[in-house]
């Protein structure tokens, strides 16, 4: 039977699947097409997000910080822990049910909102009638067509070139995030988000971790006052840094990897290790979508062409997430996806770039949103700083962990906040506030007169935020 729908969503990650559920709520006949397979074969929607990103790295990040909180921080409370031991095998199926908790949710959420999932590889036919044909191909193949396409394909781990990944020894994030044991030695090509916090987690559990990294900044794109907090704390923890790293030959073998590379200084050195994983960024992934069959514009870098509202080249094709520009963020594709849904519907659609927040989940978790110092400084704007640290915050005192502090930059004659920048607990919760606080375009002196429940982390922004004028009342 020929299938018709209104808005075909292609690829059921955060992009797509929020894409669909938000076009069906607003009447549309809505199908979504994705092709992750489970490890029996069957569909696991959420793409990389659900699978092999976000989720599987913060459920093994929280196991791994219990891990190093029984391990070295209980005694601190006066708790005592004897015969502390573990179980990856535990942790890594802990992990994959709350992997198949999330797939699960998004079938239900489909089931819920009517939209018709397949389960294959969608790729364009032709343009005809003003509709798409688009191909479902699995064991069988089918023809639909969609009166809208939403193109959420996603992206691809990046490979070294001339290394492919093999899982095994050479690490993208998929293999990475089910290590069936703790390396020894654990090496990593890039210090990015995902090298820290993967790292992070081998880290706790006992890796001896090395991180080499093409750029003489570390954290090049974050507030270089946070990013040298964060740099102290991770090397106290025993990560090991090497800025300005050119990496050369990797050779594999039955012994682990061995990565020869020249470093800052120009020595040449090389890094022996158990297991390599390569995060030094992601790739556009069109593979299989046959982009060609209906003309459907590139760029030079493979990710599809959009303007500033997810419109491609072709009338009615949209694209979102990973495969264009911008930050590769789940909620980043989500907000895409929901504004062309309403886009579809004739609605307004928003999307706003200057307030889409970032967090690293390593601990100290950095987060921040706007404009870093280096950016205001290197636009010629006039702006104010105001610095309060954890270390004078009382529940951070209470909890035992003070590392870190809250920056907010605001402008020097408006006083509207431009960005904010934190490293320290619970960052990624304490962004929120700042986030809301810039859509509303607030000022610094919001921030500072709105009342913040003591002793809460949240007072620290309350009070970077009276910093700005120069009055911290506990600092
Ligand atoms: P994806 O999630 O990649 O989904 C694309 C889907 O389309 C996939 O299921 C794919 O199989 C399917 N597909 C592709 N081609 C076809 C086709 N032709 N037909 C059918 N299906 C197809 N972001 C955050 O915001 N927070 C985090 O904490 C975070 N952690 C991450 C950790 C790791 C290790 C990684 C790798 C990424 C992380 N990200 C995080 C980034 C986040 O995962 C992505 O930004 C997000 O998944 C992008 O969503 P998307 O819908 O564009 O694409
Ligand atoms: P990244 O872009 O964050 O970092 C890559 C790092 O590798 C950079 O520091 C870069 O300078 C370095 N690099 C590049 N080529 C190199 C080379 N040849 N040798 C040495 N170093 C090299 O990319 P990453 O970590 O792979 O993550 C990809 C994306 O996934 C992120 O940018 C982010 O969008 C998303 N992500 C988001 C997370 C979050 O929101 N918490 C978590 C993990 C991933």
């Amino acid at each position: 039977m020929f299938k018709q729908f209104d808005v075909i969503a292609i690829g059921g990650g955060p992009g797509g699947y929020i894409a669909a559920i938000r076009a069906a709520q607003l009447g549309f006949n809505v199908a979504c097409i994705d092709e992750w397979k489970n490890s029996k074969g069957g569909p696991a929607l959420g793409g990389t997000c659900t699978n092999v990103g976000c989720i599987p790295s913060k459920a093994l990040l929280q196991s791994s910080e219990n891990y190093d909180q029984a391990g070295h921080h209980f005694a601190e409370h006066g708790i005592e822990v004897k015969g502390l031991s573990l179980d990856v095998a535990k942790m890594l199926s802990r992990k994959d049910m709350v992997v198949k908790q999330n797939n699960d949710g998004i079938a239900y959420l489909f089931k819920k909102n009517k939209v018709t999932f397949f389960h294959g590889r969608g790729s364009f036919v032709a343009a005809k009638d003003g509709s798409y044909d688009i191909k479902v191909a699995d064991a069988s193949e089918e023809i639909i067509s969609g009166k809208h396409i939403v193109v959420s394909t996603g992206s691809n781990a990046r490979a070294l070139p001339g290394t492919p990944f093999d899982e095994v020894n050479i690490l993208s994030n998929e293999g990475a995030l089910r290590l069936g044991a703790v390396p020894k030695k654990l090496g990593l090509i890039g210090s990015g988000v995902i090298g820290l916090e993967i790292g992070s987690v081998w880290r706790r559990l006992g890796a001896e971790v090395t991180v080499l990294e093409g750029l003489p900044t570390f954290l090049g794109a974050v507030d270089q006052q946070i990013a040298k907090e964060a740099h102290k704390a991770f090397v106290k923890q025993g990560l090991k840094i090497e800025l300005g790293a050119k990496v050369g030959e990797i050779k594999s073998g039955k012994n682990g990897v061995s990565v020869a590379y020249v470093n800052a200084k120009g020595q040449a050195q090389t890094l022996e290790v158990d297991k390599l994983i390569v995060s030094i960024g992601r790739v556009a992934n069109t593979i299989g979508l046959a982009p060609d069959a209906v003309g459907l514009k590139l760029d030079e870098r493979g990710a599809i062409v959009v303007d500033g509202e997810c419109r491609t080249n072709l009338p009615n094709v949209w694209a979102v997430g990973d495969v264009v520009r911008g930050p590769m963020l789940a909620h980043k594709a989500e907000e895409e996806g929901v504004a062309v849904a309403e886009r579809i519907a004739g609605q307004h659609g928003h999307v706003n770039f200057n307030t889409i927040p970032w967090v690293i989940y390593t601990n100290p978790e950095i987060a921040w949103v706007g404009q870093t110092e280096e950016q205001l400084k290197a636009a010629g704007r006039a702006y104010k700083v105001g610095t309060f640290p954890f270390m004078a915050n009382g529940r951070a005192r209470a909890m035992g962990d003070t590392t870190g502090m809250v920056k907010m930059l605001a402008d020097a004659a408006t006083d509207e906040i431009l960005g904010v920048h934190i490293v320290g607990p619970f960052a990624s919760e304490l962004i929120s506030e700042c986030v809301v606080a810039m859509e509303f375009r607030a000022s610094s002196e919001d921030i500072a007169r709105v009342c913040h429940a003591h002793p809460s982390l949240s007072e620290s922004t309350k009070e970077a935020a009276l910093a700005v004028e120069k009055r911290s009342l506990n600092f």
